[in-house]
């Protein structure tokens, strides 16, 4: 069986999700989803980053006293963890980075980095930036800001440790070149490369005790705390490892992650894995960020929009869907609520709930509410050349999708675009053939093709949708009247379906429809 292993980032503590985090989350339960359906052994990993200045700060700030982190985590961890489960994210595995057993396999990667050379004592002399705890050169923080978020830097002169990333430059970039699906999308491979056409510095990796305090003490100097990103960078190996998954999963398939921390996972990753022998990811995957007008989303501009409250308004599945379909999955995404209504409204209201409705409708209409046995043909030339175009697009359906979502680009709008265009076109398809007036000259064996090519579509939609809108492929599944278990291997393994005859007339005839609410009412 083949395994496939995902990872999102872990998130900061210091606040509680909003929509930018949301969105990876979906990404890539939609993703794991998917591949669960193709029978592979999936994990998926999400989790939460607790140490370091940022959180320690936030926690005094909140008003915890120090020694009283735990506390100040926990109740935000639980939040990240409600909302994860409001939004329908079924993870395999939640990785927390004040989880004992992670700081092990922290304390165990730095112990044999050292042996290996790769660790040396030296001053540290130059700037952090807190909000993204990262360190920067003179020149990388010109002016006193930090590169990556503007945010003013400090000045930091310490004894410290450090990890001789400059050693595995060379092999970095080789790797990257002799491996062209290691950093997605393109551009952002691009973009790694620019970087290492500088000279790498050696990482700093701790920081003194006396100066921070929450994080995971060096196992060789217990003067020192782990640099939180080390630690946290490490947690893509201890989830698995504390869930015994370790040998069956490693290394991950890919890693999801956004483009502000790119840097953190295509250069101080991989070298860290090299450095103690693992093997590298297949992919690690940049993908955009959502803005507001022009800027970032993010808890310190304040412009955070809640994904609590938008599911709230129009529904976990439509926020699902629009947050997949309206943005290609690399490029950045402006997020408006008009733009949400608009989208939910001419492709889920209009398109998918009414070519449902109109069908069962005609169901109910014509056939007493039970499905028809599809004839040979509609004795209507015209009509069988239209019902040729429908079946081969159902045909072409799974396949479209498995070309875009296993596809190294991660085309998640794409194949949502496959499944509404074979929705499209079976709505027009309703125009053209026209069964009303079939229906006045008697011929029921062309309204018979009709309906039956319109539920043959429908089921299709139904399982095509499951990644992405689980719900809703439930509640579809359900008016459509199917009496076969939609979790069942047989259903779910159809999406991997290749274009052929097995791919058409599925739809038992006999079957007893059952009408429902529509599935998205118009909002005004
Ligand atoms: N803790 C680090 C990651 C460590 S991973 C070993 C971190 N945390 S974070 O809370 O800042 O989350 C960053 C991630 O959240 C991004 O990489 C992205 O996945 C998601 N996003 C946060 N804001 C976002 C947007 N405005 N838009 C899209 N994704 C966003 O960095």
């Amino acid at each position: 069986m083949r395994k496939f292993y995902i990872t999102t980032p872990i998130y900061y503590v210091n606040a509680n999700p909003h929509l930018g985090h949301a969105y990876t989350q979906i990404a890539v339960d939609a993703l794991a989803r998917y591949h669960k359906m193709l029978g592979e052994a999936v994990f998926f990993l999400t989790g939460t980053d607790e140490h370091g200045e940022k959180i320690e700060k936030a926690c005094l700030k909140a008003g915890f006293e120090k020694g009283k982190e735990k506390e100040f985590v926990d109740a935000i961890v639980a939040n990240f963890k409600n909302v994860w489960g409001a939004l329908g994210i079924r993870y395999d595995g939640f990785i927390r980075t004040t989880d004992q057993s992670h700081k092990k396999v922290v304390q165990e990667f730095l112990e044999k980095m050292k042996d290996k050379g790769d660790i040396y004592r030296g001053e540290y002399d130059g700037w952090y930036c807190t909000p993204c705890e990262t360190f920067w050169t003179d020149a990388q923080a010109e002016n006193g800001v930090c590169p990556d978020c503007n945010r003013p830097v400090e000045r930091i002169r310490e004894k410290n440790y450090f990890f001789r990333m400059s050693k595995y430059q060379q092999w970095l970039i080789d790797h990257i070149n002799a491996n062209p699906e290691f950093v997605m999308p393109e551009y952002r491979k691009n973009e790694v490369l620019g970087f290492l056409r500088e000279e790498l510095n050696d990482l700093c990796i701790s920081r003194p005790r006396e100066r921070m305090s929450w994080g995971v003490e060096l196992p060789f100097d217990r003067d020192y705390i782990v640099y939180v990103w080390f630690d946290a960078l490490i947690n893509y190996a201890s989830g698995l490892k504390a869930r015994k998954k370790f040998e069956e999963f490693w290394p991950a398939d890919i890693h999801v992650i956004a483009k502000d921390i790119l840097r953190h996972h295509a250069v101080y990753w991989p070298i860290m894995l090299k450095s103690v022998g693992m093997p590298m990811p297949k992919t690690i995957f940049a993908h955009g960020w959502w803005k507001i007008g022009k800027e970032k989303m993010s808890k310190s501009r304040g412009n955070i929009v809640d994904p609590v409250e938008m599911t709230g308004k129009y529904g976990v599945d439509p926020l699902r869907y629009f947050l997949l379909k309206t943005v290609a999955f690399g490029q950045d995404g402006s997020f408006s609520e008009d733009v949400l209504v608009t989208v939910y409204n001419s492709d889920l209201a209009n398109d998918l709930g009414n070519l449902l409705n109109r069908t069962l409708t005609m169901v109910e209409k014509y056939f007493a509410g039970t499905s028809p046995a599809p004839p040979r043909a509609a004795g209507d030339e015209e009509q069988d050349r239209r019902s040729d175009v429908i079946r081969d697009a159902v045909r072409g359906l799974f396949p479209a999708i498995s070309d875009r979502l296993l596809s190294p680009k991660l085309l998640l709008k794409e194949a949502l675009e496959a499944i509404m265009q074979v929705v499209g076109k079976a709505n027009k398809y309703i125009e053209a053939s026209a069964p009303w007036e079939y229906s006045k000259a008697g011929n029921m064996e062309a309204i018979k093709l009709i309906i039956a090519d319109l539920l043959e579509v429908l089921r299709a939609a139904a399982i095509a949708l499951l990644p992405f809108m689980p719900s809703t492929a439930r509640k579809m599944w359900e008016q459509l009247g199917l009496k076969e278990d939609m979790d069942t291997e047989a259903v779910r393994k159809e999406i991997s379906g290749t274009k052929g005859p097995r791919d058409w007339r599925r739809f038992p005839p006999g079957t007893k429809t059952a009408k429902g609410e529509p599935l998205f009412p118009r909002i005004k």
